[in-house]
C-alpha cells in the first residue's frame, strides 16, 4: 500500500429537505454576503433557488446571484463572477448546481483575491493557495466536484479545457439531497453515472495491487453505481437509488477510492479534449473512450483487469487465460455503457467521423504539443494517445 495523505474536510448534510439548512451551514462557516452561483435553468424551475436564498434570508445573510453557467463551464462568466463579488464585497461562495457549477464557482473563489487573470492558474502561469470559502447544494451525481479538489474551465476561445487542483477547492459543506436529482433528465443521469464509475476505475486501474481495503470499497461504489443507475432509470423517483448514486458519487470522488494507489487519470485527460473540442457531456465522453483505452493499457496489468472482470461485473473467471477474463470484463463494461444509452466511440458520441486532423489536434492538445505524457498503468505519449483516439473511432 503506497503512502498517502487522504484529506476530506468537507461536511456533508444528506437527505430529504436537506437544503433547507443551507443558510445555517453558510453562517456556521463565517459568510455574510453570499454570491449564489447557478446553472441554466433547472435550480430555478424546480424551485430550488427559492428555497436556498430562502434559507439565507432566514439567517439574514446578503446575497447576490449570477446563474447562466453551461455544461463545461465557461472562463468568461467566471471572470463576470470575479468582478460581481469584488463589486459587492462577497465573502463566501455557494454553488446550486452541478460538476461545471461548482467547478466555476471554485474558479471564482480563486479569481477574486488575484490581480491577473484567472485562467493563468488553468494554464500553470501561476499559482495559488488563497481563496474564498465555498459551500454547494448539489442537483446531480456526478462529478464530484463537492467533495474534490478540482475545478474543470473551458477556455471560450480556442476550446481548451483545463484543470486545477487545490486542497483549498474543497467545499466547507455538501448539501446532499436526493429528491432534487428526481428531475434529471436520463442523458444526464446516466452521464454521471459513468462519470463515478470512471473516477473509482481512474484510482483502481493502477500497477498497486497490494490495497485490499480500498480495492473493497472501490468494487462496492461501482457495484452500486451500476446496479443503481438502472433502475433509477426505470424509476427516476426511486428515493433509495438515487440516494445510493448520490452517495457513490461523493465517495468515488473524495479521494477514498485512492487510499494507497497511484491512480492513472488517462481516460480523463483525453477525454478533456473531447468536451473541449465538441461540447460534449464528460460522461458521454469518457464511455466513448473508455474500451480502447483498456484495451490499449490492458497488457500492463491483465490480472488486475480479470479482477475487476470478475469482481464489479460478474465474469465467470477463466483461471487458464487471464487475459481472456481481462478482455470479456472491458467488453461487458461497454455493453453496460450501452444498455444505459452512453456512446462507446466518438462517432456515436459526436454523430459523424471525427477526421484524422481533429485527432492529432486533441493529441497535440493533450500532450502540451508533445512536451508531456499522461496516464500512469501505461504511460501514454502523445503517439500513444493518437493510437487510442484512433481505436475509438
Ligand atoms: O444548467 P441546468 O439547467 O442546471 O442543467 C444542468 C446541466 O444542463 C442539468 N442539471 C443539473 N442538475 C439537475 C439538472 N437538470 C435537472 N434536474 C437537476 N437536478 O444537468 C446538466 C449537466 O450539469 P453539469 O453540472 O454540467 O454536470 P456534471 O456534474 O456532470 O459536471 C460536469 C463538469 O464537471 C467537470 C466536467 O469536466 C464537466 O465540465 N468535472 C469536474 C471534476 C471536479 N471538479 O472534480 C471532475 C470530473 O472528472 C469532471 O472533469
Ligand atoms: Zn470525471
Amino acid at each position: 500500500m503506497r503512502a498517502f495523505n487522504y484529506y476530506a474536510p468537507t461536511q456533508v448534510v444528506f437527505g430529504p429537505e436537506a437544503e433547507v439548512q443551507t443558510g445555517v451551514l453558510v453562517k456556521k462557516y463565517g459568510g455574510t454576503k453570499v454570491l449564489v452561483h447557478y446553472g441554466g435553468k433547472s435550480a430555478e424551475r424546480s424551485g430550488l433557488l427559492d428555497v436556498v436564498c430562502k434559507s439565507l434570508e432566514a439567517e439574514g445573510i446578503a446575497y447576490v446571484k449570477l446563474g447562466g453557467v453551461v455544461p463545461n463551464p465557461r472562463v468568461s462568466l467566471v471572470r463576470k463572477g470575479i468582478e460581481l463579488c469584488r463589486q459587492e464585497g462577497v465573502d463566501f461562495l455557494l454553488a446550486v448546481g452541478g460538476g461545471s457549477v461548482i467547478d466555476s464557482l471554485k474558479a471564482i473563489s480563486i479569481g477574486v483575491p488575484y490581480d491577473g487573470d484567472v485562467w493563468d492558474f488553468y494554464i500553470r502561469k501561476a499559482a495559488t493557495t488563497t481563496c474564498l470559502p465555498l459551500g454547494c447544494v448539489l442537483t446531480i451525481p456526478a462529478a464530484g466536484s463537492e467533495m474534490s479538489d478540482g475545478s474543470v474551465i473551458t477556455n471560450d476561445e480556442g476550446g481548451l479545457k483545463k484543470d486545477y487542483c487545490i486542497n483549498e477547492f474543497r467545499c466547507k459543506f455538501a448539501v446532499m439531497n436526493p429528491v432534487r436529482t428526481y428531475t434529471l433528465p436520463a442523458w444526464q443521469t446516466a452521464c454521471g453515472a459513468v462519470d463515478m464509475i470512471m473516477h473509482t476505475q481512474e484510482r483502481y486501474f493502477s500497477k498497486d495491487d497490494d490495497m485490499e481495503v480500498t480495492d473493497a470499497i472501490a468494487e462496492a461504489v461501482m457495484r452500486t453505481a451500476m446496479d443503481s443507475v438502472h433502475i433509477v432509470l426505470e424509476e427516476p423517483e426511486n428515493y433509495r437509488h438515487r440516494a445510493q448514486l448520490m452517495w457513490a458519487g461523493s465517495l468515488a470522488h473524495n479521494d477514498l477510492t485512492g487510499c494507497g494507489t497511484s491512480g492513472d487519470w488517462a481516460t480523463h485527460c483525453l477525454e478533456h479534449e473531447l468536451s473541449g473540442m465538441f461540447d460534449v457531456s464528460h460522461g458521454a465522453g469518457l464511455a466513448a473512450l473508455w474500451g480502447s483505452w483498456a484495451r490499449y493499457v490492458l497488457a500492463e496489468n491483465p490480472t488486475r483487469f480479470a479482477r475487476f472482470a470478475v469482481n464489479v461485473l460478474g465474469v465467470t473467471n477463466n483461471f487458464k487465460d487471464t487475459n481472456e477474463t481481462a478482455l470479456a470484463g472491458i467488453k461487458k463494461m461497454e455493453d453496460f455503457y450501452r444498455s444505459i444509452g452512453m456512446p462507446i466511440s466518438i462517432h456515436e458520441l459526436i454523430g459523424r467521423e471525427i477526421t484524422d486532423a481533429e485527432i492529432e489536434e486533441m493529441a497535440d492538445k493533450c500532450s502540451n504539443y508533445g512536451a508531456s505524457t499522461v496516464g500512469c498503468l501505461k504511460v501514454l505519449s502523445r503517439e500513444d494517445m493518437v493510437k487510442i483516439y484512433q481505436m475509438a473511432k
